[in-house]
């Protein structure tokens, strides 16, 4: 995910720009960028960092021009640096770009232009697009990008300029959300609203698959095959707060609901339709996959819940042992790590102290290292000797939940990739996973629907002072970050268990109205899993249960149930955390609680 902005107008671009890239921020931060035309030639200006550091470039040596575009970059392929930063050109300076998204096919694009003698300054995606584009242009910019992506696959947002058609700006939507400001006398175009909103109310939302064409006094949509586009008006009404967070009243709960494309983009030019798979940054030497005899997770908080579904996946696909720890546990504990065996870090940020320590203990013992990480070019990306991004893009609610989500997905491809060299799926259960997370993104947007009902659900917990939530294997794993979302934003006291253990101590716990949350969708301890469910009835406890839409048995037992969409039951993790996010969001607001920023609480650990 990053940020676009640009301006055709009568004003100073850069100034205009930079103010809205700063409302884009929440997009990405990692490094920043801006294109201003002057009439005759185009200048970029970048700088990596946050976009502190290119507004204090361009106050010294500022940009004069009334036609710009400006990027703030959240790093997907090439490491967070002024070179890999936006804007891109082509080499001749004739055709500057930006881009949000992913060009799926982007290294076989740039392998023919290098053949054609292609130089490239950059390692990304988007550079490419400059090449294509002005390799295309013979006079007329709209006409030079509608070939050029024509070539190019992916989910993306594309602007460009060129050098001989300055007040121009032609942008392609393919997914990436873009809008475009209707002003005086001036146009405005941005990856979101809150960018624009100060200038202007009157906003035009671009579809997915057309193009923009603006000038000045003017705006134009066409689809890619050139069918003009009828588009009415929206007048916003959102406040500008309001506005950044896309109209959520939080942004727990539009990165909660971001899941569905995070999901896609994690998947995006991994998994092909026919199955294939293509971790690019994940190299193992030859036959390391193979010969591998223990797997070693580490992270810390909701990473290494993530770490624990690891664990299950992993135990069951490729009957490899493995071992999911705390960092702050393992980096002390004189681990038997040996080398030969894979050391998986997770971490949202890759800069949470323990986790970089553990990581590096692993790595001195001859682990190898892979990195399972959000932030590209973060310490943790830098040590690896394999990295796997999640693609969540920027998570700004202290409490984590579209980067767990996607931290699943990365360990499933994972578990398919080592598998696949190991020979140890058997071919029906490879292709009804491959099946499945393909079409997990629309299920998880099938559960979002039910926000409403885990809201009125929600209303039960909010006078209580202790909830339960169990469960057995996978459906455990889930418990444990259902419960930590629940304390982290509600402030309730919670706590997971395997369903198995209740009895062991937790049950004097439970009294007449004690919610227990169970989480139901492993068919093998399915019965025990009720069984224990018959113990906290029996004690009077108030009973949510979240299972299969299709399972006609739960309602006997539970009071009330959430429902997910039914997937192969190794994959039920990726659906059924997104209820207990909904339910500890909504419990969190009803008791007024502080819900992006909770007490106590900071989005990264950095330090030991
Ligand atoms: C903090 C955050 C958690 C996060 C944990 C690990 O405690 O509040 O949400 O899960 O750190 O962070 P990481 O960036 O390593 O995933």
């Amino acid at each position: 995910m990053c940020g676009i902005m640009g301006y055709v107008g009568p004003r100073d671009a850069a100034p205009i720009i930079i103010d809205g890239l700063k409302r884009l921020e929440y997009r990405g931060y990692d490094s920043a960028g801006v294109a201003v035309h002057d009439g005759t030639s185009l200048t970029v200006a970048k700088a990596e960092g946050k976009l502190g550091r290119l507004a204090a470039m361009l106050a010294e040596h500022p940009l004069v021009g009334s036609c710009g575009i400006g990027h703030t970059r959240w790093a997907t392929h090439g490491a967070p640096n002024d070179r890999n930063a936006h804007p891109h050109t082509d080499p001749a300076g004739e055709i500057v770009v930006v881009h949000n998204g992913i060009i799926e096919n982007f290294v076989a694009l740039k392998e023919n232009l290098a053949a054609g003698g292609a130089d490239f300054s950059s390692e990304t995606d988007t550079e490419v697009l400059a090449h294509l584009i002005a390799h295309e242009y013979q006079g007329d910019l709209l006409e030079a990008v509608r070939r050029a992506v024509g070539k190019a696959e992916g989910a993306y947002a594309l602007v460009a300029m060129s050098r001989r058609e300055p007040d121009r700006i032609v942008a392609v939507r393919m997914i990436s959300p873009l809008v475009i400001g209707i002003g005086k006398g001036e146009m405005f175009l941005a990856s979101d609203v809150p960018a624009i909103l100060h200038h202007t109310r009157d906003i035009v939302v671009v579809e997915n698959g057309e193009m923009v064409d603006i000038t000045p006094d003017g705006w134009r949509i066409e689809t890619l095959d050139g069918r003009p586009v009828d588009r009415a008006m929206l007048e916003i009404t959102w406040s500008a707060e309001q506005a950044e967070r896309g109209g959520y009243p939080h942004f727990m709960l539009k990165e909660i609901f971001e899941q569905p494309q995070a999901a896609t983009d994690t998947l995006s030019g991994r998994l092909d339709e026919d199955g294939s798979l293509v971790l690019d940054k994940v190299d193992f030497p030859d036959g390391f996959g193979r010969d591998l005899d223990k797997i070693w997770i580490t992270a810390c908080g909701t990473a290494l819940h993530a770490g624990h579904v690891g664990k299950v996946v992993f135990e069951r696909l490729l009957r490899v042992p493995t071992e999911a720890a705390f960092a702050h546990e393992l980096r002390y504990a004189d681990p038997l790590i040996a080398p030969g065996s894979l050391t998986i870090a997770i971490s949202q940020s890759g800069e949470t102290a323990d986790t970089l320590a553990a990581a590096g203990l692993a790595k001195n013992r001859g682990s190898r290292l892979l990195a399972l990480t959000n932030v590209v070019g973060s310490t943790l990306s830098r040590e690896a000797d394999d990295i796997l991004y999640t693609r969540a893009g920027p998570e700004i609610a202290v409490a984590s939940t579209k980067a767990y989500l996607t931290m699943l997905i990365g360990e499933y491809l994972l578990a398919l990739a080592i598998g696949r060299e190991r020979r140890v799926i058997a071919a029906a259960t490879d292709d009804e996973l491959v099946r499945a997370l393909r079409g997990i993104p629309v299920k998880i947007g099938e559960v979002l629907k039910t926000d409403q009902e885990v809201e009125a659900i929600a209303a039960r917990f909010v006078g209580h002072d202790d909830v339960y939530f169990i469960g057995r294997g996978l459906d455990h794993a889930v418990a444990m970050e259902g419960s930590l979302k629940m304390k982290e934003i509600s402030y309730i006291h919670s706590e997971a268990m395997p369903a198995g253990e209740l009895k062991h101590g937790t049950l004097a716990l439970v009294t007449a109205g004690t919610p227990v949350v169970v989480v139901l969708t492993q068919k093998e301890v399915y019965d025990k899993t009720v069984s224990a469910i018959q113990e906290v009835k029996a004690r009077g406890a108030l009973v949510i249960a979240v299972a299969y839409e299709d399972d006609t048995e739960i309602a006997k037992h539970a009071d009330e149930v959430l429902r997910i969409p039914r997937v192969p039951d190794l994959l039920s993790p990726v659906l059924a955390i997104v209820p207990l996010q909904l339910l500890a969001y909504h419990v969190a607001v009803a008791r007024g609680h502080d819900i992006d920023q909770p007490r106590n609480l900071a989005k990264s650990v950095t330090v030991e």
